[in-house]
């Protein structure tokens, strides 16, 4: 696990938004695995930034988010589909074909669950996937105790979750369950990297930092994978 600190989340952004960007630029084609929460928000506004000037960065560029919630439309505010139109595919020349996320209001979500799984198989598996950190360690929606051989699948959201992302939703209630790619989905993507930033990450990250595997904490999963950078900045990491 290679782990870089970075000043503060403005340089981290800038960092990540780079490394994004470097990875488009070495294969246009590239299968991009992405995250929603607030911790991506600065790294898409900066390849906003870019493409506007270094236009056709997306053309061939295909995505899969890591998750989406059950119950909501897409349109719905709180979707994750409307938090990625909003902050990143509206304002890139992405093919909407080529931007996928879960269906959280599919007839039969284990039919979609396996659908979503053949999509990232047939596109040639993830090549490089940002992942953002839950202060209980989750990754997309895996919340503790989920297998780190996980596949796509349908998730009850803890109460931390919720409240966590309860300020997408304004007033309205959070879902209670998600369509998450599971641990051994994000773990076959080549090259992963993980963002987090804040002292509300900080306990996550020493327990991430410490090494110790174990289902309680999911994101330790990433220490069997070979090529994972962790993103920090200082309030996270000391
Ligand atoms: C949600 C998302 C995760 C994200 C996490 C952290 O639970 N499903 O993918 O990593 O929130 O969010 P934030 O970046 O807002 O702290």
């Amino acid at each position: 696990m290679n782990w870089e600190t970075f000043r503060n989340y403005d340089a981290l952004s800038e960092g990540a938004a780079a490394l994004l960007l470097d990875a488009i630029r070495a294969n246009p084609k590239i299968v991009l695995g992405l995250p929603t929460g607030n911790t991506p928000l600065g790294m898409y506004a900066r390849i906003i930034a870019t493409c506007s000037r270094e236009y056709h960065c997306f053309r061939d560029v295909v995505a899969f988010n890591l998750d989406e919630y059950v119950g909501i439309p897409r349109d719905h505010p709180g979707s994750y589909y409307t938090f990625m139109q909003r902050h990143l595919f509206g304002h890139v020349d992405i093919e909407p074909a080529n931007t996928h996320i879960p269906n959280g209001i599919a007839p039969d979500l284990k039919v979609e669950c396996a659908r979503y799984e053949r999509s990232i198989a047939s596109a040639g598996g993830l090549g490089i996937t940002f992942l953002g950190l839950g202060s209980n360690g989750h990754i997309a929606f895996n919340e503790p105790g989920t297998p780190f051989d996980s596949r796509t699948h349908v998730v009850a959201l803890s109460e931390s979750t919720r409240r966590a992302n309860a300020s997408f939703f304004l007033d309205q209630p959070v879902p209670t369950h998600a369509i998450s790619m599971g641990i051994g989905t994000i773990l076959e993507s080549r090259e992963i990297v993980l963002l987090a930033s804040g002292a509300k990450k900080h306990d996550a990250i020493a327990r991430l930092r410490s090494g110790a595997q174990g289902g309680d904490f999911p994101a330790s999963a990433l220490w069997s994978h070979s090529n994972v950078r962790v993103l920090v900045d200082e309030a996270a990491s000391f």
